[in-house]
């Protein structure tokens, strides 16, 4: 697969930082170059100068908000416009939202929606169709072990991330026999600043995590030999195993001490 990647184009979404960021710092020493698609220009223009230093890579930063509509046919225009052909997806930009359904701004929930599962769905529907014309391509979706389960007090996340699973692993076994790659990668807790943003800082510091450079690297590893779906950690993959042999409201219920927010005491 490397062979056949070297010198194309990977477009990374969430690329500013975290996993994204890494997916393409791993993918420029195999010799791939990039589109770079998240808001924080700074950061990508930074990483993009990095790449092109170290690898010669060439990269082009488009800053978009991937929870607006109209924002992944804007990016695939204007890909289309530079003449650049993708043949590696990466749909990696994301975000979690912990809280009580009641507290939790529904604005934020539905602008989660929109990144987590309607733009991955766009950006792979748009480019599936040149892929399967040319014969090749691959694209990687970034869920979540919480796609495994239904998560108390994270409930929209996890079942975004169920989305994205399901979806990935269906095209997968759609497309296999026609050229075109598709896998799920599932990480647990990984060190970036996920929880943060999600609202459960210092989450990190409590729960063992795995480090970004390990998780994209066994990522690529289970794309290169064309899994359908890879877990990261030997410890996450029992757990998807686990919840197998459950009744589903026991694991709902087990995963309410993960996230239940700590009510005040109740005065006397
Ligand atoms: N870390 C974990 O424990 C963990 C576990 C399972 C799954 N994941 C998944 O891994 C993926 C990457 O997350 P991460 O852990 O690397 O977290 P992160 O460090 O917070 O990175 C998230 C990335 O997504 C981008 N992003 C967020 N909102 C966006 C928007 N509206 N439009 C465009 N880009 C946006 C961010 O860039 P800007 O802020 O610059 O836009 C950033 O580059 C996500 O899909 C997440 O759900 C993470």
């Amino acid at each position: 697969m490397w062979k056949q990647l070297a010198n194309q184009w990977a477009l990374v979404t969430g690329a500013s930082t975290g996993l994204g960021a890494e997916f393409a710092r791993q993918l420029a020493s195999r010799g791939m170059h990039f589109v770079l698609v998240a808001r924080r220009r700074e950061l990508m223009e930074a990483l993009a100068a990095e790449l092109l230093t170290q690898h010669g890579t060439r990269c082009i930063v488009i800053v978009s908000d991937l929870s607006e509509p109209d924002e992944p046919q804007r990016i695939l225009n204007e890909i289309a416009a530079q003449g650049i052909v993708i043949e590696l997806l990466v749909n990696n930009a994301g975000f979690g939202i912990v809280g009580e359904a009641d507290a939790t701004d529904v604005d934020r929930v539905l602008n989660m929606i929109r990144l987590n599962i309607s733009a991955t769905a766009e950006l792979t529907h748009r480019l599936l169709p040149g892929m399967l014309e040319r014969g090749h391509g691959a694209i990687l979706n970034v869920s979540s072990l919480s796609a495994f389960q239904p998560v108390a007090y994270m409930g929209a996340y996890a079942a975004s991330k169920a989305f994205v699973l399901h979806f990935s692993e269906a095209l997968h076994c759609e497309l296999k026999e026609r050229g075109i790659t598709v896998t799920a990668v599932c990480p647990g807790v990984t060190r970036t600043a996920f929880f943060d943003i999600a609202g459960a800082p210092g989450w990190l510091q409590k729960h063992a995590a795995l480090d970004v450079d390990f998780v994209v690297k066994q990522s690529l590893k289970a794309l290169a030999r064309r899994r359908q779906c890879y877990v990261p950690g030997w410890r996450n993959f029992l757990l998807t195993l686990l919840v197998r042999f459950a009744t589903r409201s026991r694991v709902v219920k087990e995963s309410m001490r993960f996230f239940k927010p700590k009510r005040p005491p109740k005065s006397p």
